[in-house]
């Protein structure tokens, strides 16, 4: 089913929210649960299309996880405990999912097919085949490895040292989840940092990975003990309701538990450049990641220039920066984000379609957009492309429109927000 929905411009919102479980913490959390010794309890695991994919292939190598509302409870397999799938593991829409067991199968003795939605078919795959396949593992996808399904046979991989040529957290984690069961030292460095969910799930286990200069460095893991893990909020769902928050009229919302990773809080950076009132409280560490709570009120917003080492920071979030951005006064350059282009869509074409669509001022670029702000958007309707984030994007628009702005294509926002408008429903005032 096509769900479509109208959102009405807002009086503003109010309100006090707690956001959900952390998209890549919940894969990353199931991961690591199901290779470690022992019983792992995962609280506040999102419950969501893409981690769900990823318990779920976890399941098929042969892990027991029972569900508690939004507790799993994971029975770990050990460090050589998975066996040969059946079937085909579906990674449904998530690139997260492909990326990082692409390297923890490589490093199992077994034939294993990852496969996906029709969006993660088209996206690159030889940022990860290539590292892999120098370690040792031999992996099969269309055009010579670069797209899915990958099919791979895995085992006795040796470690590399490996640059990466562009940040991505999924690469790096990829290749040390790979590098677990390598012979020998595996080491990796990216051009800027990326998150760092990876090492920090590491370090929370107490599985050793030094850093030396701009190298990760990884011995081999023979095993390590379960340890309970509370998922931290995710800031990329957090991000839609600071934007709305800041462009509405009248607003002030506090939303909790809140992942600060150093990795991922170039969104609250970029924003508070173009004069958001973002309130930073109650700072703390849930399961080895920094949180917060924060506090939004409406704001003017001014134009901004980013680029650079910030963009691997909000990678995910630029779709509803761009939407700050069209309701700010002056010009915003978006620069050094080629990456965008493949993500769950072209983000570039689709944010820039979806604000012109709207009555906004929007020119895509090869590395990024150019967004003239004219203070707000006069509305109107536009698609998801069947991108969760475009989706969301378009909805915080709405609520800051003059006439209000219709969206069709919906579902995708199961992938990583299904509560999404429940939420956002609870703050509105209409
Ligand atoms: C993610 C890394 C980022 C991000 C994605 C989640 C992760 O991708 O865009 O949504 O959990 O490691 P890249 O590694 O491709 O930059």
């Amino acid at each position: 089913m096509k769900t479509k929905r109208h959102i009405n411009p807002a009086a503003g919102l109010r309100g006090d929210i707690v956001i959900p479980g952390d998209k890549s913490v919940s894969h990353r959390s199931v991961i690591f649960a199901a290779q470690a010794e022992g019983t792992t309890r995962i609280t506040n695991f999102l419950p969501a299309a893409d981690t769900r994919a990823t318990a779920d292939i976890m399941r098929a190598l042969g892990t027991e996880i029972n569900e508690e509302g939004k507790t799993l409870v994971v029975e770990g397999r050990g460090m050589r405990g998975f066996t040969e799938p059946a079937g085909v593991l579906d990674c449904g829409n998530s690139g997260t999912s492909m990326r990082l067991l692409a390297g923890l199968l490589s490093a199992r003795p077994f034939f294993s097919v990852l496969a996906g939605d029709a969006s993660l078919t088209k996206r690159p795959m030889r940022r990860v085949t290539a590292p892999l396949r120098e370690m040792g593992a031999t992996i099969q996808g269309r055009d010579g490895g670069q797209y899915p399904p990958l099919a791979i046979s895995g085992g006795n991989l040796t470690g590399i040292t490996y640059d990466l040529p562009i940040s991505s957290a999924q690469v790096k984690s990829a290749i040390l989840l790979a590098g677990m069961l390598a012979g020998g030292e595996t080491r990796v460095s990216e051009p800027a940092p990326s998150r760092d969910h990876t090492e920090r799930m590491m370090a929370y286990l107490d599985i050793p990975l030094a850093r030396e200069g701009s190298y990760l460095v990884l011995e081999p893991v023979e095993r390590y003990r379960a340890r309970d893990i509370e998922v931290v909020g995710d800031i990329s769902s957090a991000a839609f309701f600071i934007v709305a928050a800041l462009i509405t009229k009248d607003s002030e919302i506090t939303i909790r538990n809140v992942g600060m990773n150093p990795g991922r809080t170039g969104i609250i950076e970029a924003l508070v450049a173009m004069g958001a009132d973002i309130a930073v409280e109650n700072e703390r560490e849930i399961s080895g990641e920094p949180a917060a709570d924060l506090t939004v009120r409406s704001s003017e917003l001014s134009g901004t220039d980013i680029g650079g080492a910030i963009i691997p920071r909000m990678i995910d979030e630029i779709p509803v920066f761009c939407v700050a951005a069209a309701a700010a006064r002056g010009t915003t350059t978006v620069r050094d984000a080629g990456e965008l282009a493949v993500k769950e869509s072209n983000r570039i074409k689709t944010t820039c379609a979806n604000l012109r669509a709207l009555g906004g001022k929007a020119e895509d670029r090869p590395d990024g957009m150019i967004v003239d702000g004219t203070g707000g958007l006069p509305g109107g309707g536009v698609a998801s492309f069947g991108d969760h984030r475009t989706a969301m994007s378009a909805a915080v628009a709405g609520l800051a429109s003059d006439k209000g702005v219709t969206v069709a294509d919906l579902d995708c926002v199961g992938t990583s927000f299904p509560s999404f408008f429940d939420l956002l429903d609870s703050v509105t005032i209409s």
